[in-house]
């Protein structure tokens, strides 16, 4: 391993945080302190990198972090191309911190702003992607997702047992932002008999005749809708972030279809919003691995000067691929996936499920 020029390597974590960052912080600076390389670890994403604040980061401070929820950096939305000066100060901080490179770990937003200051500036910077969407299109998963949808079907099986127990439909409303990934895999791996996405628009009336032959058959009924879906005939108010994505926290997906089922149904109809929950605890097996061998991939192009990419899973290999490329398209539900689910919601009749 070439790693005779690297000297030091600052580390950040941006946007929403998940499951599977830690390790992957673990994953790179272990790495990289094997060839006597020292990390430093910039506080609260961009904004660490703008403010020029940042941490010692050595093999002990991450020993034990590999099973622990969150960032142990801080993570925030801060966009340094929307901050007066944002990226000059940036740049300086490389300087002032003698940074020989940077790992950003971030979805498209944190990655996107890498990506810039690789083309534009030619600042040494690699990409790690997380995001609890899994909407990155060069990569197959994004650490994250995993746990996020195993907490989310964990949650949508409970919502089941008391919707048996009262005979009402349950309705869980997941996050995602504009991908229905997080929805998509808590239904299927739910058995849910509705899953709203945000790639089309909700038919209220396949939705309630769906739902209605759900409750005929098991006297309960399971929906899973994505934070982000549109009713047909409804405009919602939409609050921007920096980095010009809706902040979809009052949207009231959940309310707004709990109340269209009703109405549809004749059903009583209970929704939950799981929010934030999903965000946190302890990352899964598979983000626990994804994190730790994108973490050490990361260091190991830092290591051969191979600045300019991200750490992709493509099948089971990690390798990098450009960060223009790794942020130029976002990846939605297609249609396979959709007719999948189409297939498997259709399904009625009686099941072993009903008391
Ligand atoms: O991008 C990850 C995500 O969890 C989205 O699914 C969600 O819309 C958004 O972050 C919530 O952001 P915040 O934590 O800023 O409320």
């Amino acid at each position: 391993m070439a790693a005779k020029n690297l000297k030091r390597v600052a580390l950040l974590t941006g946007g929403g945080d998940c499951p599977g960052l830690n390790p992957a912080i673990r994953g790179a600076v272990l790495r990289l302190a094997q060839e006597g390389v020292e990390c430093l670890g910039m506080r609260e994403g961009w904004r660490g990198m703008i403010e020029g604040k940042a941490d010692p980061l050595t093999p002990a401070d991450v020993a034990w972090i590999v099973g622990k929820g969150g960032t142990i950096l801080g993570t925030s939305r801060t966009n340094p191309y929307k901050k007066e000066g944002g990226v000059e100060k940036v740049a300086e901080t490389f300087k002032k911190l003698e940074l020989d490179a940077l790992i950003a770990m971030g979805g498209e937003d944190t990655l996107g702003v890498a990506s810039k200051l690789w083309t534009e500036r030619k600042l040494p910077v690699i990409g790690v992607p997380k995001t609890m969407d899994n909407d990155l299109s060069a990569t197959d998963y994004t650490f994250g997702f995993d746990t996020a949808a195993t907490v989310a079907v964990d949650a949508a099986e409970r919502l089941r047992d008391t919707g048996l127990s009262h005979r009402r439909v349950m309705l869980l409303e997941v996050m995602g932002r504009h991908a229905g990934w997080v929805a998509l895999f808590t239904g299927l791996a739910a058995g849910a008999d509705y899953v709203c996405l945000p790639e089309r628009p909700v038919d209220v009336k396949d939705m309630a005749a769906k739902v209605k032959a759900a409750f005929a058959a098991r006297k309960t009924a399971l929906v899973v809708a994505s934070e982000a879906v549109d009713l047909p005939g409804e405009t919602v108010k939409k609050e921007l972030d920096e980095f010009g994505h809706e902040v979809l926290k009052s949207r009231g997906v959940a309310e707004r279809l709990t109340e269209a089922l009703e109405k549809e149904t004749g059903l009583e109809v209970r929704s939950a919003v799981i929010g934030h929950i999903q965000r946190g605890g302890a990352p899964t097996l598979f983000d626990r691995i994804l994190g730790t061998r994108v973490g050490v991939k990361a260091a190991e192009l830092a290591l051969a000067g191979d600045f300019g990419n991200m750490v992709a899973l493509k099948g089971n290999a990690v390798v990098p691929v450009s960060l223009k490329e790794a942020t130029a398209k976002l990846k939605t539900v297609d249609k396979e996936w959709l007719d999948l689910l189409d297939r498997l919601t259709a399904i009625s009749g009686k099941t072993p499920v009903a008391a």
